[in-house]
């Protein structure tokens, strides 16, 4: 089991935290499995109420490992990727994020998947997918401009301009802010709070909350096929490229 997800439970809590911090806490397909795996073994054991998920660090996650990225050719569907976003988007059991820092790519497709979501002020949600010759995930193309408004939506999933904490507690993707310093131990006790509720109860609210899951999966096969499209294209890999060399990308040549 990779250490690059950390796990811990306590008082019927699964906590799960982002653990790569040199490499900004970038998810790879190893991590995905990780984080699969846990949800999985938390989904099927009675004593598992709440699952709290986090960073180590001064990031939440940089996203996806761009150089991941780089040896895909398919869709997400299927990939270590694709099966987290699913297993999150299905979980049946409360679901809490602490953001302690930027929460980028999946590390914000992931918090419209959370029920609680407190961020520290240093917290900042960016969707770069356009700017990465990609198009959004996990169900974000229709879930992000439900929650908070296609004008708000736009400005994130296409401008792909950040959101800072204020704005995302303001926009309704934040449930509070917390300095950082307290930020975990209070995400800790919301989920402790929930995990001793009546679990059968909860998950049903949970679920009628959450609307007809096949819609969203549907959409996210949707996505799949053009993210599948999109990384195959010049766009793409130019982006990815770039990112890894660390200059700026040149998209004219992409356009021909
Ligand atoms: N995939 C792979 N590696 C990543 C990564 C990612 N998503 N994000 C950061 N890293 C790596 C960098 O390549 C660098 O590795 P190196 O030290 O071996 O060169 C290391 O993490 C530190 O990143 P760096 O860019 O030097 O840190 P920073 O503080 O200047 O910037 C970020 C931090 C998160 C703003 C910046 O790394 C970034 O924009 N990352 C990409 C985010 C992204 O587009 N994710 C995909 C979303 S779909």
């Amino acid at each position: 089991m990779t250490q690059e997800i950390l796990i811990h439970e306590a008082d019927g809590v699964l906590e799960l935290c982002f653990n790569r911090p040199e490499k900004k806490n970038a998810i790879t397909g190893a991590m995905y499995d990780a984080l699969t795996a846990a949800l999985a073994d938390a989904a099927a054991r009675p004593a598992v109420r709440a699952v709290l998920i986090t960073g180590e660090g001064d990031i939440f996650t940089a996203g996806n490992d761009i150089k991941d990225f780089l040896a895909m050719s398919g869709g997400l569907t299927g990939t270590s990727a694709g099966q987290f976003i699913r297993a999150a988007a299905t979980f049946g059991k409360p679901l809490v994020a602490a953001v302690n820092g930027p929460a980028i790519g999946i590390g914000t497709t992931l918090l419209l998947h959370c029920d609680l979501v407190y961020a520290s002020p240093e917290a900042r949600l960016s969707v770069p997918f356009v700017d990465l010759g990609l198009v959004p995930e996990a169900g974000s193309s229709v879930l992000m401009p439900a929650r908070i408004g296609t004008a708000r939506a736009s400005a994130l999933l296409m401008l792909g301009e950040p959101m800072d904490a204020e704005a995302a507690h303001a926009a309704g993707l934040v449930t509070a802010l917390v300095p950082a310093a307290e930020l975990r131990e209070h995400a800790r006790a919301k989920a402790r709070k929930l995990a001793a509720k009546p679990p059968a109860a909860l998950a049903a609210t949970r679920a009628l909350m959450r609307g007809d899951p096949g819609a969203l999966l549907a959409q996210m096969d949707r996505e799949s096929a053009a993210f599948a499209q999109a990384l195959q294209g010049a766009e793409a890999r130019e982006a990815f490229t770039a990112f890894l060399e660390r200059r700026a990308p040149n998209f004219s040549a992409a356009a021909e």
